[in-house]
């Protein structure tokens, strides 16, 4: 094989997303079928002996481009040469929890992990934030790794991109491949925008192909906003194999070229654009050329939108007080 690997670090890689996660990323569904993979594998020492059963299960599926496999509990070997770092492994919330209040148990982890990144992965490295409060978590990654530019860390919303478009496919009677240019703004918690008023629908507006405006404002959005908790009371635990697929997704997207005037939802640092304040990690409509991303400008808000977007910026700010107070 001619090509070297992408090498990418997967934290939490024994947990439910991880499970899901790996298996696709060494079959090539995340990099492309002539694309080399590498794993490091990482998770804490109660998780080691779980990881250990799931390396045997990627052994045994004889992945012909999975090339090297490491499993650690050291952030250090963890990140080593890492041209990704998908941060999964953190505490998921349970029944009647919001994901905010995560932040006190997970936000630490994010400071070890940043700085381990800084210090050891490869100059081009690339940082997914999944473990919630992803956005929040993602800043705090990022704040701890300076040496890393800004503009290579995101956080994940494509996932209630993939809610939104299969919500909206369903009440329009479409396929989901129908459904464009959806993007989540703001945060990833029930705050975030799933934006109907640019949404396309076979490349209508899809408030002309779904004109019942009571429905997007007062069932579609919290449906999409509260689906987090809606599987995890139906479930018993959190969402595992879509979120591992809007992984390969996030990364297939920042990766490949957007088709020409669709986006995608991203989380990642603010330059101020639509009013965001800077430096925080927010979701925003992406597009990318195969190797740069870029913020897709010049989409019309109207007044219910800045509406809904200004409270999932506030509370991404106060998530950051929060954060800074009690990492400080
Ligand atoms: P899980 O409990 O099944 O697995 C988490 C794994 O992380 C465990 O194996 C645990 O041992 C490991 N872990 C914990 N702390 C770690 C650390 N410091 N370093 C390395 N590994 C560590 O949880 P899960 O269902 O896989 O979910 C993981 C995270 O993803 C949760 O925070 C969950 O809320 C979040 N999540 C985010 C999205 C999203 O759309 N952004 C979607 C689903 C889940
Ligand atoms: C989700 O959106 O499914 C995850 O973020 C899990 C959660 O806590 O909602």
């Amino acid at each position: 094989m001619s090509k070297a690997p992408i090498r990418v670090a997967v934290t939490g890689a024994a947990g439910q997303i991880g499970y899901a996660l790996l298996f696709r990323i060494a079959s090539g569904q995340m990099f492309g079928p002539d694309q080399p993979v590498a794993l490091n594998l990482i998770e804490i020492e109660p998780g080691m002996n779980a990881l250990k059963g799931v390396v045997m299960e990627l052994e045994d599926c004889a992945f012909p481009l999975l090339t090297d496999v490491v499993q650690t509990s050291d952030l250090n070997v963890g990140f080593k040469d890492v041209n990704w770092a998908l941060l999964v492994g953190s505490v998921p919330r349970k029944k009647g929890m919001e994901r905010a209040e995560l932040l006190g148990i997970n936000g630490k982890i994010f400071v070890g992990q940043g700085k381990a990144i800084n210090d050891n992965a490869a100059k081009d490295v690339r940082v997914l934030v999944v473990g919630n409060p992803c956005n929040t978590n993602c800043l705090i990654a990022m704040q701890n790794a300076p040496d890393v530019p800004n503009d290579r860390f995101f956080a994940m919303t494509r996932l209630d991109e993939n809610r939104a478009k299969s919500q909206l496919a369903q009440k329009a009677g479409v396929p989901v491949s129908a459904v464009s240019n959806l993007c989540v703004w703001g945060n990833h918690s029930p705050t975030m925008f799933a934006d109907f008023t640019n949404a396309k629908i076979n490349g209508k507006p899809a408030t002309e192909v779904i004109t019942d405006k009571a429905w997007l404002e007062e069932t579609f959005l919290p449906v999409v906003g509260k689906r987090g908790a809606a599987i995890i009371e139906a479930r018993g635990a959190s969402s595992a194999a879509s979120a591992a697929n809007a992984v390969v997704d996030t990364v297939v997207s920042l990766t490949t070229p957007t088709a020409p005037g669709d986006f995608h939802s991203v989380c990642v640092c603010s330059k101020g654009e639509y009013g965001a304040p800077e430096g925080i990690i927010t979701s925003l409509p992406i597009k990318s050329d195969g190797t740069k991303w870029e913020v897709v400008k010049g989409l019309h808000l109207n007044d219910f939108a800045k509406e809904k977007i200004a409270v999932s910026i506030n509370e991404l700010t106060s998530e950051k007080e929060t954060a800074m107070a009690a990492l400080a």
